[in-house]
């Protein structure tokens, strides 16, 4: 207590006399160590430590070190609050000397760097190599130094090592999709703050969908005034595009720190942005059912691609490469080549007349073919074309780089044929849109189980590849699809801690790898996070068999946590908003009676992930009805409107009566292409479940709403139609309920609820699996 008043007395006279106020330093746990991430190739620690003050100075030799030590020391002084000056010249006692070697003899992103208490040195392969030391310098400083404002309460110490460091792949990349969710100019350079942070070399700009063309083409205004634009589900427009001079400052702040853009335009398919502004590049200038080309408003594949046969097409295609390749100063220009649907094609005059006079044998030649012209436009910049592994399709174009997504097994073909591969399987984890955590509780993902170390412990090069042709195998990409990160909040959220997974796991040798060690120093890392505002995934609190957040009880249950990557839960009982403080959770929580349950996972640094509210309720066992002439089925009501949830059809008069067998019939049509396809309809099914056995049972659906014995139980309002989040439970009786289902066809999120299979699916408390739900029809028995 003396200590604190002192430390208070002297802070205030420190303000009165206008002098630096005395804070007492600490080294916070998480800074405590190593935690250079990627670990480098070869580290040695020594003792003591290297202290950066007011007085530390960069000492460089050559322009482009001086660039580096200006661009580093005006990032410390953010931190620090020292204006540290930078000098040329030969390194001498207490400095950090930067300089540039290329007879080092390491590849080119590759440097040493010493650092003692006599001071540092860093030398870099080139300029890269240069910068990246300097990158591996502020990890062995406290988190702090990222600070965007002055921290005055850590040691500046820098630990004392020797350290040899370059990347095993030169390709280490990531997808940032801006078509189905844009980002802002701030937004995109907070994501290259942070790659660059982590030696990530590589930023794989998709810029134009099916949902939206993003990149403004002088010679086609109409790409961006019309071509960005969709209308959404509930009827609001979605947009947004970067002018040529916003892409010129989102690259060049890339350039400075060492990140390279790829663009990519997509061609042949994903090019609804491009047809819904130039309806003449399609095949036929109208849709199928006579209507106008809309940028499309629900997810997946368009079936309207670029016509391969009109030469007009080329000639809009080689102008837009003509505009973009110059404003990207790097080698490589993706053209997407993925997901083509030759539906038109196989009926279109022109491209069948292109196919028979250049010799083609089918329309995945005529792919082939695209994708070669396409090869020719770029090199006229000098531009090496990359392309999903359907660019394998129908005869790789020469010279041309795969970017293996379907699994490795296009990037085992390209690189045993000689051609170079950037390896991003989904299968191996590097499709990091996928959740990492139970999708009941995590935000929508558009599927599957990407976990951290699942991307950690992604090796590009496999087996199947000749070892003469290794070398074919730059690197590898994580790739972020943006259809469900509706904000950069979950961008974000998606995007890290796995993309420094997936630095560590191209970077650094595969005997300096250790996930238990990478996972101590992510608790640094976080905290390097938090300097930026940037929203990382914290595993949360799950509870075994689905987690749910509305837990019925007959006499006592308990609730059991557990979190797919170690990290502490904390809780409280009494309904306040859980600290790292909080109690920690070390066993089942016994519960006997009505309570809220809040519970968080806890980090070093002391933040917490999302915190959950758990509701216990007690209730006793619903009694069930007694029925006869018991069927199979469902009563209906069908209204056609456009209603986007329930209570829009409220008032609704044009319902028509029937039947259905099954629960997956409450969908009436199956959505083919385009939501406009067919009348939207909502759809509201009355019938009885039958229970086995007395007991508490978890409910689970993505229809609209599911009512048992009166209650409205489960109510998706709002939610994307997949992967339900709202699941509720309740005690029932052994026998028949009453239940009500209603089905809204609508497009939320960009999901039309006509994607989904209708199934309301049950689970005893007991057991481990939802089960699907034998649906009846009967007369009730009046006792
Ligand atoms: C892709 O995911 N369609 C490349
Ligand atoms: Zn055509």
């Amino acid at each position: 207590m003396k200590k604190t008043l002192l430390s208070v007395a002297m802070a205030v006279t420190g303000l009165l006399v206008g002098c630096t106020p005395q804070v007492e330093k600490t080294t916070p746990e998480y800074d405590k160590g190593i935690n250079i991430i990627p670990t480098p190739k070869e580290l040695v620690e020594a003792t003591g430590h290297y202290e950066l003050t007011e007085k530390s100075k960069f000492m460089v030799e050559g322009d482009e070190a001086k660039t580096i030590a200006e661009f580093f020391a005006a990032k410390i002084k953010k931190s620090t609050g020292y204006t540290l000056a930078v000098e040329q010249g030969s390194k001498s006692s207490g400095t950090i000397s930067l300089r540039i070697d290329p007879s080092l003899g390491l590849k080119d992103e590759g440097y040493t760097l010493k650092s003692s208490a006599e001071g540092v040195e860093i030398v870099g392969q080139t300029a890269h190599g240069l910068f990246y030391g300097m990158q591996t310098f502020l990890q062995l400083l406290p988190a702090e130094i990222e600070s965007p404002k002055v921290v005055n309460n850590v040691h500046w110490y820098a630990s004392a090592v020797d350290i040899k460091d370059e990347p095993e792949f030169g390709y280490r990349g990531m997808l940032i999709d801006v078509c189905r969710h844009f980002l802002t100019v701030d937004e995109m350079k907070r994501h290259i703050d942070v790659l660059s942070m982590f030696k990530i070399n590589r930023l794989h700009w998709h810029l134009t969908e099916d949902q939206g063309w993003r990149i403004e083409i002088k010679k086609y205004p109409r790409l961006t005034e019309v071509g960005s634009k969709r209308i959404e589900g509930d009827g609001t427009e979605y947009g947004g595009f970067y002018t040529q001079e916003e892409v010129k400052e989102i690259v060049s702040y890339a350039q400075e720190r060492f990140v390279t853009i790829i663009p990519e335009i997509e061609l042949p398919g994903h090019a609804m942005g491009a047809i819904t502004a130039y309806p003449e590049l399609a095949c036929n200038p109208k849709t199928q059912k006579g209507n106008d080309y809309s940028v499309r408003n629900i997810w997946g594949v368009e079936v309207d691609v670029y016509c391969a046969g009109k030469e007009s097409v080329f000639d809009f295609l080689a102008d837009v490469i003509d505009e973009v390749a110059p404003l990207f100063p790097g080698e490589y220009f993706h053209i997407g080549g993925d997901e083509c649907p030759k539906d038109r094609w196989k009926v279109c005059p022109n491209c069948q007349k292109r196919i028979k006079e250049e010799g083609l044998k089918d329309e995945h030649e005529l792919q082939s073919y695209v994708i070669r012209r396409a090869q020719k436009m770029l090199e006229k910049h000098g531009k090496r074309l990359i392309g999903w592994d359907e660019i394998l399709e129908g005869g790789l174009a020469p010279s041309a780089t795969v970017m293996s997504w379907r699994g490795e097994e296009g990037g085992i073909t390209s690189a045993n044929m000689g051609h170079d591969v950037i390896m991003t399987p989904g299968s191996g984890g590097l499709y990091i849109d996928h959740y990492q955590g139970d999708p009941k509780i995590e935000p929508v993902a558009i599927c599957c189980y990407a976990p951290l170390q699942q991307v950690y412990n992604y090796h590009p090069i496999p087996e199947a590849i000749a070892p003469d042709k290794r070398h074919h195998i730059l690197g590898a990409q994580v790739n972020v699809w943006a259809e469900y990160l509706y904000d950069n909040a979950i961008r974000e959220y998606r995007s890290y801690p796995r993309t420094l997974a997936l630095a560590e796991a191209v970077w650094s040798p595969n005997d300096r790898k250790n996930y238990e060690d990478f996972s101590r120093r992510l608790n640094n890392a976080y905290v390097r996070l938090d300097q930026y505002g940037v929203n990382y995934h914290i595993p949360q609190p799950e509870q075994p068999n689905g987690s749910c957040n509305f837990v019925a009880f007959v006499d006592s249950t308990k609730l059991e946590l557990t979190t797919t990557r170690p990290i502490k839960i904390v809780y409280t009982l009494d309904g306040s908003e859980p600290t790292a403080s909080s109690t920690e959770y070390t066993a089942p929580i016994l519960v006997t009676e009505n309570k809220v349950i809040k519970v968080a996972s806890a980090l070093p640094s002391g933040k917490l992930s999302p915190i959950r509210a758990i509701t216990f309720e007690k209730q006793a066992l619903s009694p069930a009805v007694e029925l006869t002439g018991v069927k199979d089925g469902l009563r209906t009501k069908t209204s056609v409107g456009d209603y986007m949830q329930a209570s829009d059809f409220a008032s609704a008069t044009n319902w028509t009566e029937g039947t259905i067998e099954k629960i997956s019939q409450i969908i009436p049509d199956r959505l083919v292409n385009n939501f406009d396809e067919f009348a939207r309809k909502a759809v509201v099914a009355e019938g009885y479940i039958e229970v086995p056995e007395d007991g508490v049972y978890f409910f689970s659906t993505n229809n609209d709403e599911f009512w048992i014995d009166g209650e409205k139980l489960i109510d998706n309002a709002g939610e994307v139609k997949k992967f339900s989040r709202k699941d509720k439970s309740r005690a029932l009786k052994a026998g028949f309920h009453p239940v009500k289902v209603v089905f809204v066809g609508a497009i939320h999120g960009g999901f039309p609820s006509y994607w989904d299979d209708g199934r309301v699916t049950m689970r005893l408390s007991t057991s481990k699996e939802f089960k699907d739900i034998r649906f009846v029809m009967g007369q009730p028995v009046n006792n």
